[in-house]
């Protein structure tokens, strides 16, 4: 991403209102849309713009605000100019601009020539508008530059006064038709008729700016501080006051209700799904495809109905991935399939791997190249080897498993003592068989075999066979007689067909030897 910053622009986010419409415990900025919470939008177009620095303002739940947007920029160019200035009472957006003005007065340095300032609450808006509100003001050298929206139900927002054609509105007046900003409250039945809002994203003249914010007064139906009537005084002091108005009114959503949110959520998912479309993503039903704004996918990966990426997930290219499969925070790499129903987060899968169906990867877990987990099979601070597979049934947790292992159906990493976890570590080539337990901390050498049903309680030397079972007793004509005793009936000739069994049941003479297949584990 290229990123042209505008010299001399401070920007200013408003987020400390936690506002009771929203019905939430939670202050409203840290809700989430797209899977991202709403002020980084706001935070991502600042890092895009600002040339001089970025105040972001917090109030309700300040800690939690700072602490999410700390995390969100992390990383990112820029992000040393945030600083994060706190308005302890939440007086209104115009107070809340007020308590920027530290972060852009160091004495040692230039203030900012314009200020973008926008509210936390408008998570569609791009930075290409924002860009264009700087470009407008700058080339019609105004003082204050507005945002607005042709709503067809403007309720709730705040509207656009303009000068009506004819009308008088005394000597006063800027060369612009913006009069005013009136809240929706604070509106008469023909202001609040007028379809043309405000978006509630400014670009203000910095030497204009603080100076008309200590002059505003809290005489309104909300007994607030007013950012909106800076407009009012820069046209009263004969100021130019510029406009403009969004192509599509959807960008100027503001979220201020549950109603919103969700509407903001279904457009920025479908832009997020077109974005992926583009750049060579196959989606089978687009619709029911989820995919959160930091995820990156590669091209001719194929996604199939109901798949949820989610978090800072990556897939590589030429990926398969199955219906309802979700994926949180992950790695993915390149040719893998991932087949229907598998949950994972937090881990990493190596390129041509193979997962599912039902395959659950908890966090820590590595699949690599060409390794296969199959259904029902969890994995946990796991690693399973280039090659490996564990197609059935299986609990592999702290494990550190080497290349070309086979590892049967029902085994199980017993990693937990009831108060500590262990470490179960098997060599390269090794073969576990079914219905094994590894009793960690425990290491099974390079070439090793495990028999099946063996609960491993000690080491296994490299190329060794492990066994531990209770001796095998057949006990010739037992069940036949028994079934003769319950029921009267006298045994057949043929005892098991007489319960409907396969006619050719062999019957081994009891041995404790150690038999060819005893090591064997289903192929899948
Ligand atoms: C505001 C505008 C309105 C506009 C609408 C667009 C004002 C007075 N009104 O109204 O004209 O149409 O946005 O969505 O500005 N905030 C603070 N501190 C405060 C109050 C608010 O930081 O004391 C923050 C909020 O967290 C939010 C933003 O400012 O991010 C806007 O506040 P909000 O209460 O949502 O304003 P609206 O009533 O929607
Ligand atoms: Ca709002």
């Amino acid at each position: 991403m290229t990123v042209s910053r505008i010299p001399g622009l401070g920007v200013i986010v408003m987020a400390a209102g936690l506002r009771k419409r929203m019905k939430s415990n939670h202050v409203k900025v840290l809700h989430h849309v797209a899977g991202q919470p709403m002020v980084l939008y706001a935070v991502d177009v600042a890092l895009q713009l600002a040339g001089h620095r970025i105040a972001v303002v917090v109030g309700h739940q300040s800690d939690k605000v700072r602490q999410v947007i700390e995390s969100g920029i992390a990383g990112k160019p820029g992000s040393h100019s945030v600083c994060i200035v706190e308005q302890i009472e939440q007086l209104g957006t115009g107070h809340a601009v007020m308590q920027s003005r530290p972060a852009f007065y160091h004495v040692d340095e230039a203030r900012p020539t314009n200020y973008l300032i926008l509210n936390g609450d408008t998570p569609l808006l791009r930075e290409e508008t924002a860009r264009e509100l700087v470009r407008v003001h700058q080339a019609q050298s105004a003082t204050v530059t507005i945002l607005t929206a042709m709503l067809d139900d403007p309720g709730g927002y705040g509207r656009v006064i303009r000068r009506q054609p004819g009308g008088d509105h005394g000597h006063d007046i800027t060369p612009s038709d913006v009069l005013k900003i009136i809240e929706d409250r604070d509106a008469t039945p023909v202001e609040r008729a007028t379809k043309e809002i405000n978006v509630g994203t400014y670009v203000v003249s910095g030497e204009f700016l603080f100076d008309a914010l200590d002059k505003l007064e809290p005489h309104n139906a909300q007994n607030e501080y007013y950012l909106t009537d800076i407009v009012r005084m820069a046209v009263a002091q004969g100021r130019r006051v510029s406009a403009v108005t969004l192509q599509d009114p959807e960008e100027g959503l503001g979220v201020n209700t549950r109603q919103q949110l969700a509407a903001a959520e279904q457009v920025v998912r479908q832009q997020i799904r077109e974005r992926w479309l583009e750049a060579g993503v196959t989606m089978r039903d687009p619709g029911s495809v989820w995919v959160d704004a930091a995820v990156t996918i590669g091209r001719d990966t194929v996604l199939y109905p109901n798949v949820s990426l989610e978090g800072k997930t990556t897939v590589g290219e030429g990926t398969i991935i199955r219906s309802g499969v979700r994926i949180t925070d992950c790695v993915i790499g390149n040719h893998v399939e991932i087949l229907d129903s598998s949950v994972l987060r937090e881990s990493q899968v190596d390129d041509e791997a193979h997962l599912g169906p039902f395959a659950h990867l908890r966090p820590g877990a590595i699949v690599r190249r060409k390794a296969k987990v199959g259904n029902f099979v969890e994995m946990k601070k796991a690693e399973l080897g280039e090659g490996s597979k564990a197609n059935h049934l299986t609990y592999l947790g702290d494990a550190r498993i080497g290349k070309g292992v086979n590892i049967g159906a029902g085994t199980i990493t017993v990693n937990y003592d009831g108060v500590n976890k262990h470490q179960t570590v098997i060599g390269d080539h090794a073969s576990v068989g079914s219905d094994t337990q590894l009793v960690a901390p425990v290491t099974v050498g390079r070439g090793a075999y495990v028999a099946a049903g063996t609960t491993v309680t000690q080491d296994v030397p490299a190329d060794s066979l492990a066994i531990a079972r209770v001796p095998q007793i057949n006990r010739v004509g037992w069940a036949g007689k028994r079934r003769m005793l319950l029921t009267g009936n006298t045994p057949s000739k043929n005892p098991a067909r007489a319960v409907g069994e396969q006619p050719k049941l062999k019957t081994n003479p009891a041995s404790s030897k150690v038999k060819k297949g005893h090591t064997k584990s289903p192929k899948g």
